[in-house]
């Protein structure tokens, strides 16, 4: 019987539910402010989260650090974060539905225990795993993004769910970088109505 976040911490980090176990160095779980009203849900852990253990500490996480954070007038501690599969897939590709499913009870209790009010999904693997355990008809992301989905159920509550492109894209992609600096003001301005 797992009774605390940590005891789920501590199975997790010794998971073998899905093929991913094998090669990954580390188990990412995810960090961040427990008490935080947002969570952010990114793809899967790269080869410098696989090394330290931690999610968004490489390029990516710069990016989202730097700027996307700061136009929500947010830092790193404000919020949660974590990814829908927790190890590392080989060569960082997509993980495969069947991981993604098997990794879904921590990202379940995850959700349950901080009971966020806003989860912003970090791309098309978060946006979609989400919506589908939802219920949300997905559409693409040029034309969900920023845009505001609301959900409620029994275990969850009522939360926000707010699409947004990868971090990972803004490195290379700079209209798309313009469209998401324009989301994060919009989630700044989300947030401050719940102050
Ligand atoms: N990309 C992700 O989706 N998650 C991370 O933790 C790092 C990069
Ligand atoms: Fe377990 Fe998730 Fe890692 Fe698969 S990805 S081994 S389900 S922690």
């Amino acid at each position: 019987m797992l009774n605390s976040f940590e005891d789920v911490l501590n199975e997790a980090v010794q998971c073998k539910k899905c093929r991913l176990w094998e090669s990954r160095t580390n188990v990412v779980f995810g960090e961040g402010n427990l008490n935080s009203k947002i969570m952010l849900i990114g793809e899967a852990p790269g080869l410098n989260e696989d090394r330290e253990g931690r999610p968004f500490v490489g390029q990516a996480g710069k990016m989202l650090n730097e700027t996307l954070l700061k136009a929500a007038g947010l830092e790193r501690k404000d919020v949660y974060i974590t990814n829908v599969v927790k190890c590392r897939p080989p060569k960082n590709r997509e993980p495969f539905e069947d991981e993604i499913d098997a990794c879904f009870p921590y990202l379940n209790i995850q959700i349950q225990f901080i009971k966020p009010k806003i989860i912003i999904t970090l791309g098309n693997i978060a946006t979609s795993t989400l919506f589908r355990k939802f219920n949300l008809k997905l559409a693409p992301m040029n034309q969900i993004h920023g845009k505001v989905f609301n959900v409620s159920t029994l275990s969850y509550g009522s939360i926000k769910i707010i699409p947004s492109y990868h971090p990972a894209t803004a490195l290379y992609n700079p209209r798309v970088l313009s469209l998401m600096v324009d989301d994060w003001k919009q989630i700044g301005e989300i947030i401050k109505s719940f102050a």
